[in-house]
């Protein structure tokens, strides 16, 4: 390792950073949700209707700091956002937030798949990836992708406590990338690893119907490590 190079573990303190988690009613929000609460992070989980939301907040384990509210409210009132929408849900419901995340780190966790009979495939975007329409469309937002290789059914499980992968983080903000990687190495066993610029989060996105391929095939929940950094 040479001197310049810094440590991926050379992040600032996010501790006191409140989450909130837009379509965190579904497996992959309510598992982050889980996560981040176990660590001690205020979370709200968002939804289109409040009582969806409060519902799966009242499904994680009791006594973590996790309420629900309607998307505009999580994405207003919380420090961060993760976007955990389908991509079928992901232009309009960032277009309907633009001024509540005005000035905010968005992550962007959506992978732009397709299914079929030989499985998942990455689908077209015309602004690249999904991170890079985030972007397109919250012009006031910086916006991180990350956690697109994070199995919701691990961070879920309450056997499993160490999440032990690397999230991959991209975006171009160093601030925000860097704030993103501590946020990931809050998840025991979880650390960040800056990845690049959004405009190579397609292929990164696209990566994840490679792991649902090895996932179908070995019945795994595969994530990725990242060698010689660190
Ligand atoms: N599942 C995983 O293991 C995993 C891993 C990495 C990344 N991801 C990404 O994370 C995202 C969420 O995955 P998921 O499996 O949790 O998805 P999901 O359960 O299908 O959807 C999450 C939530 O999004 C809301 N939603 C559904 N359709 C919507 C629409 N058209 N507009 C706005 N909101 C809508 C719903 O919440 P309300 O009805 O309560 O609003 C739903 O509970 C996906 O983009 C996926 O690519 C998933």
């Amino acid at each position: 390792m040479t001197q310049q190079q810094r440590s991926p573990y050379d992040l600032p303190d996010v501790s006191g950073l409140s989450i909130g988690i837009l379509g965190g009613t579904g497996d992959q929000g309510k598992g982050l949700a889980r996560r981040f609460a176990l660590a001690g992070h205020q979370v709200i989980i968002g939804s289109r209707k409040a009582e969806r939301a409060q519902q799966a907040a009242d499904s994680l384990d009791a006594g973590l700091p996790v309420r629900g509210a309607e998307n505009p409210v999580a994405a207003s009132e919380a420090d961060v956002v993760i976007v955990a929408v389908p991509w079928d849900g992901h232009k309009a419901t960032l277009e309907s937030l633009r001024t509540e995340l005005a000035g905010k780190i968005v992550i962007d966790c959506v992978n732009p798949l397709g299914f079929d009979k030989q499985g998942a495939y990455p689908l077209p975007v015309e602004e690249g990836s999904a991170a890079g329409q985030a972007a397109s469309v919250l012009t006031e937002s910086k916006v991180v992708g990350a956690f697109h290789h994070v199995s919701a059914v691990v961070l879920l499980d309450p056997q499993v406590e160490r999440v032990d992968l690397d999230v991959l983080v991209l975006g171009d903000d160093r601030e925000a990338t860097d704030t993103v990687q501590a946020l990931a190495g809050r998840i025991p066993g979880a650390r960040g690893v800056y990845a690049g610029r959004l405009r190579n989060a397609s292929q990164v996105e696209a990566f994840t119907a490679n792991l649902i391929s090895v996932n179908r095939r070995y019945r795994a929940h595969a994530g990725i490590r990242i060698t010689d950094v660190g």
